[in-house]
């Protein structure tokens, strides 16, 4: 364990030199502070996030560091080393020609990076592979910056994107964090449970903000106590959230805030979806989408609530649901 550790910290500190060194090269590279600009970011913002340049050349971070052949470098996720038989063994920077975005733990470490092409190319955004200290499924982008912003707010926003936590922060929305670029997980959600206990999720109007949306609603039902507040945000589809602020302001985008609807909706319109409810067919097919939502929600006031609700919708008696799903009625057991 001590070992781990040590080996822990130096890996951050490798990849805190590595923001640095990317740092330096935005200052130079007038291409990305343009980019940047075109983006509406400032500098301030700019800094605040740490953001930074990754040069195009395949070696640039040599400069950086005293060897570029030092094993933690890969070990970092910032160097490929390909070394297949039969075939000379090479070393390259994984990120070039990129926009940096640090992602640092909530102790505020450097722990990994997310890069994004400055102009269009495949893969749009490239991130830090798995690493010791670098784990995706836990991790929650801007999470360091937004703390002190989510404590005031009460709340925290959860988006899908670098580029949204980003340009809200930079026009007065601070209390953003992003997924990276997978789905939420119940891992993420208990995280955020150590910084408060109420989360809006702001998902691209896309159909893959959708998608997200269903992941992020598996993956709140778990913690849903009855002292906690999940909402989710539904933008028009042509928006995420870094374009719905940019065009319709800040007050309008704390407005979707405000009428975010609770997680007991958004279950209702997932356990709805392709159901006519004005038939017994639809209603029953409602209830057998709603019931593996519906058993993962813990034993509370909520869940019992949802259960009257569902009962209601789906034009049974609570007992007779309750029976059916072989669940205490409320009120009695
Ligand atoms: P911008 O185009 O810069 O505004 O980015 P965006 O965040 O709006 O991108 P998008 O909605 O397409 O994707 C949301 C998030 O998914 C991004 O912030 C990334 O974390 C991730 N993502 C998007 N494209 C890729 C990709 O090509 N590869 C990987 N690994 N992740 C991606
Ligand atoms: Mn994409
Ligand atoms: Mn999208
Ligand atoms: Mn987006
Ligand atoms: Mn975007």
């Amino acid at each position: 364990a001590a070992k781990a550790r040590e080996q822990r910290l130096s890996l951050t500190d490798v990849l805190a030199k590595a923001m640095g060194h990317y740092r330096e090269q935005l200052k130079r590279s007038d291409r990305a502070i343009a980019y940047l600009k075109k983006r509406g970011l400032t500098g301030t913002i700019a800094a605040r996030f740490g953001l930074g340049y990754a040069p195009p050349g395949s070696h640039a971070l040599a400069s950086a560091y005293a060897r570029y052949d030092d094993p933690q470098l890969v070990e970092a996720g910032l160097v490929i080393h390909k070394h297949e038989t039969g075939e000379e063994e090479r070393r390259y920077d994984r990120f070039r020609d990129r926009i940096m975005f640090p992602i640092r733990n909530p102790k505020g470490e450097v722990i990994g990076f997310g890069g994004r092409i400055l102009d269009s190319g495949e893969p749009k955004y490239l991130n830090s592979p798995e690493t010791p200290v670098f784990v995706k499924g836990r991790e929650l982008y801007g999470l360091y910056e937004a703390r002190q912003a989510i404590r005031e707010r009460g709340h925290v926003l959860v988006t899908e994107g670098y580029m949204d936590v980003v340009a809200l922060a930079q026009l007065g929305v601070p209390h953003a964090v992003a997924t990276l670029g997978t789905a939420c997980t119940p891992d993420h959600i208990g995280k955020l449970m150590r910084f408060t206990d109420a989360v809006v999720f702001s998902f691209d109007g896309d159909a893959a903000g959708r998608r997200a949306a269903s992941r992020a609603l598996e993956a709140v039902l778990p913690h849903a106590t009855d002292t906690r507040s999940f909402r989710f945000l539904f933008l028009p589809p042509e928006h995420d959230p870094d374009s719905y602020i940019r065009a319709e302001g800040r007050e309008a985008f704390e407005r979707c805030i405000a009428e975010a609807i609770p997680l007991s909706a958004q279950l209702m319109a997932v356990a709805a979806s392709d159901c006519d409810l004005a038939t017994p067919e639809g209603r029953s097919r409602m209830l057998a989408q709603a019931r593996p939502l519906f058993e993962q929600l813990p034993d509370g006031l909520l869940q019992a609530q949802l259960l009257n609700e569902l009962a209601q919708r789906g034009g049974l008696a609570p007992e007779v649901l309750a029976g059916h799903w072989q669940r205490a009625v409320p009120g009695g057991r």
